[in-house]
Protein backbone atom coordinates (compact mmCIF):
# COMPACT_ATOMS: atom_id res chain seq x y z
CA UNK A 1 0.00 0.00 0.00
CA UNK A 2 1.24 3.43 -0.88
CA UNK A 3 0.04 6.91 -0.04
CA UNK A 4 0.70 8.83 -3.21
CA UNK A 5 -0.70 12.18 -2.39
CA UNK A 6 -1.99 14.08 0.60
CA UNK A 7 -3.98 17.30 0.39
CA UNK A 8 -4.58 19.58 3.34
CA UNK A 9 -7.00 22.49 3.33
CA UNK A 10 -7.39 24.74 6.35
CA UNK A 11 -6.15 21.85 8.44
CA UNK A 12 -4.25 22.92 11.59
CA UNK A 13 -1.61 25.44 10.47
CA UNK A 14 -1.86 24.52 6.76
CA UNK A 15 -3.93 26.84 4.58
CA UNK A 16 -3.61 24.78 1.43
CA UNK A 17 -0.99 22.16 0.77
CA UNK A 18 -0.50 19.23 -1.54
CA UNK A 19 2.20 16.66 -0.81
CA UNK A 20 3.24 14.16 -3.45
CA UNK A 21 5.11 11.27 -1.90
CA UNK A 22 7.66 10.30 -4.49
CA UNK A 23 9.94 7.97 -2.53
CA UNK A 24 9.30 5.13 -0.07
CA UNK A 25 10.75 7.34 2.64
CA UNK A 26 9.87 10.95 3.27
CA UNK A 27 11.72 13.03 5.81
CA UNK A 28 9.95 16.13 7.10
CA UNK A 29 12.54 18.45 8.52
CA UNK A 30 11.88 21.71 10.33
CA UNK A 31 12.10 23.65 13.56
CA UNK A 32 9.68 23.17 16.41
CA UNK A 33 6.05 24.17 15.92
CA UNK A 34 6.23 24.44 12.11
CA UNK A 35 3.71 21.72 11.24
CA UNK A 36 5.60 18.42 10.98
CA UNK A 37 3.41 16.46 13.38
CA UNK A 38 0.31 18.01 11.82
CA UNK A 39 1.10 16.17 8.56
CA UNK A 40 1.45 12.87 10.40
CA UNK A 41 -1.78 13.60 12.24
CA UNK A 42 -3.61 14.02 8.93
CA UNK A 43 -2.32 10.63 7.73
CA UNK A 44 -3.23 9.05 11.06
CA UNK A 45 -6.75 10.44 10.72
CA UNK A 46 -7.16 8.95 7.26
CA UNK A 47 -5.93 5.58 8.50
CA UNK A 48 -7.74 5.33 11.82
CA UNK A 49 -10.34 8.13 11.76
CA UNK A 50 -8.76 9.14 15.05
CA UNK A 51 -6.08 11.52 16.18
CA UNK A 52 -4.09 10.55 19.23
CA UNK A 53 -3.75 14.26 20.00
CA UNK A 54 -7.39 15.27 20.17
CA UNK A 55 -10.94 13.99 20.11
CA UNK A 56 -12.33 17.39 19.16
CA UNK A 57 -12.68 17.99 15.44
CA UNK A 58 -12.84 21.74 15.90
CA UNK A 59 -9.19 21.75 17.02
CA UNK A 60 -8.24 20.37 13.60
CA UNK A 61 -9.82 23.26 11.76
CA UNK A 62 -7.49 26.16 11.09
CA UNK A 63 -8.15 28.98 13.51
CA UNK A 64 -10.67 31.45 12.14
CA UNK A 65 -12.01 28.98 9.57
CA UNK A 66 -15.20 26.92 9.62
CA UNK A 67 -14.11 23.82 7.72
CA UNK A 68 -11.00 21.72 7.22
CA UNK A 69 -10.51 19.09 4.56
CA UNK A 70 -7.92 16.38 4.15
CA UNK A 71 -7.62 13.92 1.31
CA UNK A 72 -5.36 11.01 0.54
CA UNK A 73 -4.78 9.11 -2.68
CA UNK A 74 -3.87 5.55 -1.84
CA UNK A 75 -2.77 2.73 -4.10
CA UNK A 76 -3.30 -0.77 -2.85
CA UNK A 77 -3.20 -4.25 -4.35
CA UNK A 78 -6.97 -4.00 -4.70
CA UNK A 79 -6.65 -0.77 -6.71
CA UNK A 80 -6.50 2.97 -6.03
CA UNK A 81 -8.77 4.81 -3.62
CA UNK A 82 -9.39 8.38 -2.62
CA UNK A 83 -10.16 8.94 1.00
CA UNK A 84 -11.39 12.31 2.22
CA UNK A 85 -12.41 13.75 5.57
CA UNK A 86 -14.07 17.08 6.28
CA UNK A 87 -13.98 18.56 9.78
CA UNK A 88 -16.21 21.36 10.90
CA UNK A 89 -16.14 23.89 13.71
CA UNK A 90 -19.75 23.40 14.55
CA UNK A 91 -20.99 20.23 12.94
CA UNK A 92 -20.15 16.58 12.52
CA UNK A 93 -17.37 15.44 10.25
CA UNK A 94 -17.97 13.63 7.00
CA UNK A 95 -15.89 10.83 5.53
CA UNK A 96 -15.87 10.12 1.80
CA UNK A 97 -14.42 7.33 -0.30
CA UNK A 98 -13.88 8.04 -4.00
CA UNK A 99 -15.97 11.17 -3.66
CA UNK A 100 -18.94 9.36 -2.12
CA UNK A 101 -19.89 10.47 1.36
CA UNK A 102 -20.19 7.46 3.69
CA UNK A 103 -23.37 6.89 5.63
CA UNK A 104 -21.43 4.87 8.20
CA UNK A 105 -18.14 6.65 8.77
CA UNK A 106 -16.50 3.55 10.18
CA UNK A 107 -16.70 2.08 6.68
CA UNK A 108 -13.82 4.40 5.84
CA UNK A 109 -11.52 2.22 7.95
CA UNK A 110 -9.23 -0.32 6.35
CA UNK A 111 -8.42 1.68 3.21
CA UNK A 112 -5.18 3.06 4.54
CA UNK A 113 -3.18 1.24 7.22
CA UNK A 114 -0.58 3.00 9.29
CA UNK A 115 1.45 2.38 12.40
CA UNK A 116 2.45 5.48 14.31
CA UNK A 117 5.42 5.76 16.60
CA UNK A 118 6.09 8.90 18.61
CA UNK A 119 7.86 9.83 21.83
CA UNK A 120 4.43 9.88 23.52
CA UNK A 121 4.33 6.13 23.07
CA UNK A 122 6.50 5.71 26.13
CA UNK A 123 3.15 6.01 27.89
CA UNK A 124 2.44 2.51 26.64
CA UNK A 125 4.80 1.27 29.31
CA UNK A 126 4.57 4.05 31.87
CA UNK A 127 0.97 5.11 31.56
CA UNK A 128 -2.23 3.63 32.92
CA UNK A 129 -4.17 0.66 31.52
CA UNK A 130 -6.37 2.91 29.34
CA UNK A 131 -3.32 3.79 27.28
CA UNK A 132 -2.58 0.11 26.58
CA UNK A 133 -6.23 -0.64 25.85
CA UNK A 134 -6.32 2.21 23.34
CA UNK A 135 -3.20 0.83 21.68
CA UNK A 136 -4.62 -2.68 21.41
CA UNK A 137 -7.96 -1.35 20.16
CA UNK A 138 -6.15 0.74 17.55
CA UNK A 139 -4.29 -2.32 16.36
CA UNK A 140 -7.51 -4.33 16.23
CA UNK A 141 -9.25 -1.73 14.11
CA UNK A 142 -6.43 -2.05 11.59
CA UNK A 143 -6.56 -5.84 11.65
CA UNK A 144 -10.32 -6.06 11.34
CA UNK A 145 -12.21 -2.78 10.82
CA UNK A 146 -15.44 -4.41 12.02
CA UNK A 147 -13.93 -4.24 15.50
CA UNK A 148 -14.69 -0.51 15.54
CA UNK A 149 -18.41 -1.41 15.49
CA UNK A 150 -17.93 -4.12 18.10
CA UNK A 151 -16.25 -1.68 20.46
CA UNK A 152 -18.75 1.08 19.76
CA UNK A 153 -21.59 -1.26 20.62
CA UNK A 154 -19.97 -2.33 23.87
CA UNK A 155 -19.42 1.29 24.88
CA UNK A 156 -23.03 2.14 24.10
CA UNK A 157 -24.36 -0.69 26.27
CA UNK A 158 -21.88 0.23 28.99
CA UNK A 159 -23.07 3.86 29.02
CA UNK A 160 -26.70 2.82 29.23
CA UNK A 161 -26.07 0.28 31.96
CA UNK A 162 -24.05 2.84 33.89
CA UNK A 163 -26.92 5.32 33.65
CA UNK A 164 -29.25 2.69 35.08
CA UNK A 165 -26.87 1.83 37.91
CA UNK A 166 -26.30 5.50 38.65
CA UNK A 167 -30.02 6.13 38.89
CA UNK A 168 -30.40 3.14 41.20
CA UNK A 169 -27.56 4.33 43.43
CA UNK A 170 -29.15 7.78 43.65
CA UNK A 171 -32.42 6.28 44.67
CA UNK A 172 -30.62 4.21 47.24
CA UNK A 173 -29.17 7.37 48.72
CA UNK A 174 -32.63 8.91 48.69
CA UNK A 175 -31.73 11.52 46.10
CA UNK A 176 -34.18 12.56 43.45
CA UNK A 177 -33.40 11.23 40.02
CA UNK A 178 -33.79 13.68 37.17
CA UNK A 179 -37.09 13.07 35.44
CA UNK A 180 -38.20 10.79 38.24
CA UNK A 181 -38.66 13.13 41.19
CA UNK A 182 -41.76 11.37 42.45
CA UNK A 183 -39.92 8.25 43.60
CA UNK A 184 -37.03 9.20 45.85
CA UNK A 185 -36.63 5.66 47.11
CA UNK A 186 -37.71 3.14 44.58
CA UNK A 187 -38.35 -0.34 45.88
CA UNK A 188 -36.77 -3.26 44.05
CA UNK A 189 -39.56 -4.22 41.67
CA UNK A 190 -39.74 -7.08 39.18
CA UNK A 191 -39.63 -4.56 36.35
CA UNK A 192 -36.37 -3.14 37.69
CA UNK A 193 -34.82 -6.55 38.08
CA UNK A 194 -35.86 -7.58 34.57
CA UNK A 195 -34.45 -4.39 33.15
CA UNK A 196 -31.18 -4.94 34.94
CA UNK A 197 -30.94 -8.56 33.80
CA UNK A 198 -31.46 -7.41 30.24
CA UNK A 199 -28.61 -4.92 30.43
CA UNK A 200 -26.37 -7.48 32.14
CA UNK A 201 -26.97 -9.90 29.30
CA UNK A 202 -26.33 -7.27 26.64
CA UNK A 203 -23.14 -6.15 28.34
CA UNK A 204 -21.94 -9.74 28.54
CA UNK A 205 -22.65 -10.39 24.85
CA UNK A 206 -21.02 -7.18 23.61
CA UNK A 207 -18.18 -7.46 26.14
CA UNK A 208 -17.37 -11.06 25.26
CA UNK A 209 -16.90 -10.02 21.62
CA UNK A 210 -14.39 -7.37 22.69
CA UNK A 211 -12.58 -9.73 25.04
CA UNK A 212 -12.21 -12.51 22.50
CA UNK A 213 -10.89 -10.19 19.83
CA UNK A 214 -8.42 -8.53 22.18
CA UNK A 215 -7.24 -11.91 23.29
CA UNK A 216 -6.75 -13.05 19.70
CA UNK A 217 -4.87 -9.89 18.72
CA UNK A 218 -2.48 -10.36 21.62
CA UNK A 219 -1.71 -13.91 20.67
CA UNK A 220 -0.85 -12.61 17.19
CA UNK A 221 1.40 -9.77 18.27
CA UNK A 222 3.10 -11.20 21.37
CA UNK A 223 5.56 -13.51 19.56
CA UNK A 224 6.65 -10.68 17.23
CA UNK A 225 7.23 -8.36 20.19
CA UNK A 226 9.24 -11.03 21.94
CA UNK A 227 11.46 -11.60 18.92
CA UNK A 228 12.17 -7.89 18.49
CA UNK A 229 12.99 -7.38 22.14
CA UNK A 230 15.43 -10.27 21.98
CA UNK A 231 17.07 -8.90 18.87
CA UNK A 232 17.51 -5.47 20.33
CA UNK A 233 18.82 -6.63 23.66
CA UNK A 234 21.26 -9.17 22.25
CA UNK A 235 19.08 -11.95 23.57
CA UNK A 236 19.37 -10.58 27.12
CA UNK A 237 15.75 -9.59 27.53
CA UNK A 238 12.66 -11.71 27.35
CA UNK A 239 9.54 -9.61 26.80
CA UNK A 240 6.30 -11.19 27.96
CA UNK A 241 3.12 -9.57 26.68
CA UNK A 242 0.02 -10.85 28.45
CA UNK A 243 -3.61 -9.95 28.13
CA UNK A 244 -5.15 -9.35 31.55
CA UNK A 245 -8.89 -9.33 31.03
CA UNK A 246 -10.93 -7.88 33.88
CA UNK A 247 -13.34 -10.80 33.50
CA UNK A 248 -11.43 -13.88 34.65
CA UNK A 249 -11.37 -16.26 31.70
CA UNK A 250 -11.54 -20.02 32.08
CA UNK A 251 -8.47 -22.04 31.17
CA UNK A 252 -7.64 -21.72 27.50
CA UNK A 253 -9.05 -24.17 25.08
CA UNK A 254 -6.08 -26.24 24.00
CA UNK A 255 -6.90 -25.98 20.31
CA UNK A 256 -8.05 -22.42 19.65
CA UNK A 257 -6.46 -20.88 22.75
CA UNK A 258 -9.44 -18.53 22.99
CA UNK A 259 -12.59 -19.64 24.82
CA UNK A 260 -15.85 -19.57 22.88
CA UNK A 261 -18.23 -16.59 22.89
CA UNK A 262 -20.64 -18.61 25.01
CA UNK A 263 -18.03 -19.46 27.64
CA UNK A 264 -16.78 -15.88 27.87
CA UNK A 265 -20.36 -14.61 28.25
CA UNK A 266 -20.96 -17.03 31.10
CA UNK A 267 -17.74 -15.97 32.80
CA UNK A 268 -18.79 -12.34 32.32
CA UNK A 269 -22.20 -12.90 33.91
CA UNK A 270 -20.62 -14.77 36.81
CA UNK A 271 -18.22 -11.86 37.37
CA UNK A 272 -21.13 -9.40 37.30
CA UNK A 273 -22.99 -11.47 39.89
CA UNK A 274 -19.92 -11.52 42.12
CA UNK A 275 -19.70 -7.71 41.99
CA UNK A 276 -23.46 -7.03 42.09
CA UNK A 277 -23.51 -5.45 45.54
CA UNK A 278 -20.55 -3.19 44.86
CA UNK A 279 -22.00 -2.09 41.50
CA UNK A 280 -25.34 -1.39 43.15
CA UNK A 281 -23.77 0.85 45.78
CA UNK A 282 -21.17 2.56 43.59
CA UNK A 283 -23.60 3.06 40.74
CA UNK A 284 -21.33 1.99 37.90
CA UNK A 285 -20.22 -1.05 35.95
CA UNK A 286 -17.20 -2.55 37.67
CA UNK A 287 -16.84 -5.56 35.41
CA UNK A 288 -15.84 -5.72 31.76
CA UNK A 289 -13.23 -4.97 29.13
CA UNK A 290 -13.31 -1.24 29.96
CA UNK A 291 -11.12 -2.34 32.85
CA UNK A 292 -8.75 -4.66 30.96
CA UNK A 293 -5.00 -4.28 31.03
CA UNK A 294 -2.02 -5.72 29.20
CA UNK A 295 0.97 -6.68 31.26
CA UNK A 296 4.47 -6.03 29.94
CA UNK A 297 7.21 -7.95 31.67
CA UNK A 298 10.93 -8.07 31.04
CA UNK A 299 12.55 -11.21 32.37
CA UNK A 300 9.57 -11.72 34.63
CA UNK A 301 9.51 -8.19 36.10
CA UNK A 302 6.93 -5.51 35.28
CA UNK A 303 8.56 -3.14 32.76
CA UNK A 304 6.64 -0.23 34.22
CA UNK A 305 8.19 -0.46 37.68
CA UNK A 306 11.53 -2.11 37.08
CA UNK A 307 12.51 -1.29 33.52
CA UNK A 308 15.24 1.28 32.99
CA UNK A 309 14.44 4.17 30.66
CA UNK A 310 16.34 2.46 27.87
CA UNK A 311 14.57 -0.84 28.45
CA UNK A 312 11.22 0.88 28.43
CA UNK A 313 12.07 2.57 25.13
CA UNK A 314 13.11 -0.77 23.70
CA UNK A 315 9.83 -2.30 24.79
CA UNK A 316 7.91 0.43 22.98
CA UNK A 317 10.04 0.00 19.87
CA UNK A 318 9.49 -3.78 19.99
CA UNK A 319 5.75 -3.26 20.31
CA UNK A 320 5.69 -0.87 17.36
CA UNK A 321 7.77 -3.13 15.12
CA UNK A 322 5.59 -6.04 16.17
CA UNK A 323 2.53 -4.00 15.25
CA UNK A 324 4.01 -3.34 11.83
CA UNK A 325 4.67 -7.04 11.24
CA UNK A 326 1.26 -8.11 12.54
CA UNK A 327 -0.64 -5.64 10.36
CA UNK A 328 1.43 -6.63 7.36
CA UNK A 329 0.82 -10.34 7.84
CA UNK A 330 -2.92 -9.99 8.48
CA UNK A 331 -3.64 -7.36 5.80
CA UNK A 332 -1.24 -8.90 3.30
CA UNK A 333 0.26 -5.49 2.45
CA UNK A 334 2.82 -3.42 4.33
CA UNK A 335 1.25 -0.55 6.27
CA UNK A 336 2.68 2.96 6.38
CA UNK A 337 5.00 3.81 9.20
CA UNK A 338 4.77 7.25 10.78
CA UNK A 339 7.74 8.14 12.93
CA UNK A 340 7.36 11.35 14.89
CA UNK A 341 10.67 12.55 16.24
CA UNK A 342 11.75 9.22 17.63
CA UNK A 343 15.19 8.69 16.17
CA UNK A 344 16.85 11.17 18.51
CA UNK A 345 15.60 9.17 21.45
CA UNK A 346 17.10 5.86 20.40
CA UNK A 347 20.72 4.84 20.77
CA UNK A 348 22.67 3.98 17.62
CA UNK A 349 22.07 0.23 17.79
CA UNK A 350 18.34 0.71 18.07
CA UNK A 351 18.28 3.36 15.34
CA UNK A 352 20.12 0.93 13.06
CA UNK A 353 17.70 -1.88 13.83
CA UNK A 354 14.73 0.34 13.16
CA UNK A 355 16.08 1.79 9.94
CA UNK A 356 17.29 -1.53 8.59
CA UNK A 357 13.91 -3.10 9.34
CA UNK A 358 12.14 -0.38 7.43
CA UNK A 359 14.47 -0.28 4.41
CA UNK A 360 12.16 0.24 1.47
CA UNK A 361 9.68 -2.32 2.68
CA UNK A 362 7.40 0.13 4.48
CA UNK A 363 6.47 3.55 3.19
CA UNK A 364 7.71 5.76 5.98
CA UNK A 365 7.08 9.37 6.85
CA UNK A 366 9.49 10.59 9.45
CA UNK A 367 9.87 13.94 11.19
CA UNK A 368 13.05 15.45 12.51
CA UNK A 369 14.42 18.81 13.57
CA UNK A 370 17.79 18.11 11.96
CA UNK A 371 18.82 15.93 9.05
CA UNK A 372 22.06 15.01 10.78
CA UNK A 373 20.06 12.33 12.62
CA UNK A 374 20.15 10.21 9.45
CA UNK A 375 23.13 8.55 7.89
CA UNK A 376 23.98 9.54 4.34
CA UNK A 377 22.78 6.28 2.80
CA UNK A 378 19.38 6.65 4.30
CA UNK A 379 19.12 10.30 3.39
CA UNK A 380 20.02 9.78 -0.24
CA UNK A 381 17.17 7.32 -0.78
CA UNK A 382 14.64 9.63 0.82
CA UNK A 383 12.48 12.50 -0.24
CA UNK A 384 13.28 15.45 2.00
CA UNK A 385 10.70 18.17 2.59
CA UNK A 386 11.24 21.31 4.60
CA UNK A 387 8.43 22.37 6.87
CA UNK A 388 8.11 26.04 7.71
CA UNK A 389 5.13 27.89 9.12
CA UNK A 390 2.55 25.55 7.73
CA UNK A 391 4.08 25.07 4.29
CA UNK A 392 6.16 22.29 2.74
CA UNK A 393 8.79 22.67 0.10
CA UNK A 394 11.64 20.71 -1.42
CA UNK A 395 15.01 22.06 -0.27
CA UNK A 396 16.32 21.92 -3.85
CA UNK A 397 13.80 24.56 -4.88
CA UNK A 398 14.80 26.96 -2.14
N1 LIG B 1 -6.22 24.59 14.52
C1 LIG B 1 -5.07 25.21 14.30
N2 LIG B 1 -5.01 26.29 13.50
C2 LIG B 1 -3.84 26.91 13.25
N3 LIG B 1 -2.67 26.52 13.76
C3 LIG B 1 -2.66 25.45 14.56
C4 LIG B 1 -3.84 24.74 14.86
N4 LIG B 1 -3.53 23.71 15.68
C5 LIG B 1 -2.21 23.78 15.88
N5 LIG B 1 -1.67 24.82 15.21
C6 LIG B 1 -0.27 25.24 15.15
O1 LIG B 1 0.50 24.20 14.58
C7 LIG B 1 1.80 24.27 15.11
C8 LIG B 1 2.26 22.94 15.66
O2 LIG B 1 2.48 22.13 14.61
P1 LIG B 1 3.17 20.71 14.86
O3 LIG B 1 2.71 20.10 16.12
O4 LIG B 1 2.97 19.96 13.60
O5 LIG B 1 4.66 21.19 15.04
P2 LIG B 1 5.99 20.35 14.80
O6 LIG B 1 6.64 20.86 13.57
O7 LIG B 1 5.70 18.91 14.87
O8 LIG B 1 6.84 20.83 16.04
P3 LIG B 1 7.76 19.99 17.07
O9 LIG B 1 9.09 19.87 16.43
O10 LIG B 1 7.80 20.91 18.23
O11 LIG B 1 7.10 18.71 17.36
C9 LIG B 1 1.80 25.23 16.27
O12 LIG B 1 2.45 26.38 15.88
C10 LIG B 1 0.34 25.46 16.52
O13 LIG B 1 0.11 26.75 16.98
MG1 LIG C 1 5.98 17.50 16.37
Amino acid sequence: MYLQQLQLKQFRNYAEQTVDFCAPKTILVGDNAQGKSNVLEAIELLATLNSHRTHRDRELVQWGQAIAHIQGTVTRDAGPAELGMTFRQKARRTVAVNGQSLRRQLDGLGILNAVQFSSLDLDLVRGGPERRRAWLDGLLVQLEPVYAHVLQQYNRVLRQRNALLRAQAKRLRGEAVTGDRSTPLLPETDANTDNQALWDAQLAVAGARVIRRRSRALTLIAPHAQTWQQQMSNAQEMLQLTYCPNVPLPAEDAETKIPSQEIVQQAFLAAIRAKATAEYHQGMSLVGPHRDDISLEINGQPARQFGSQGQQRTVVLSLKLAELMTVESVIGEPPLLLLDDVLAELDLTRQDRLLSTIQDRFQTVITTTHLGAFDAGWRSGSQVLEVKEGALRSPSLS
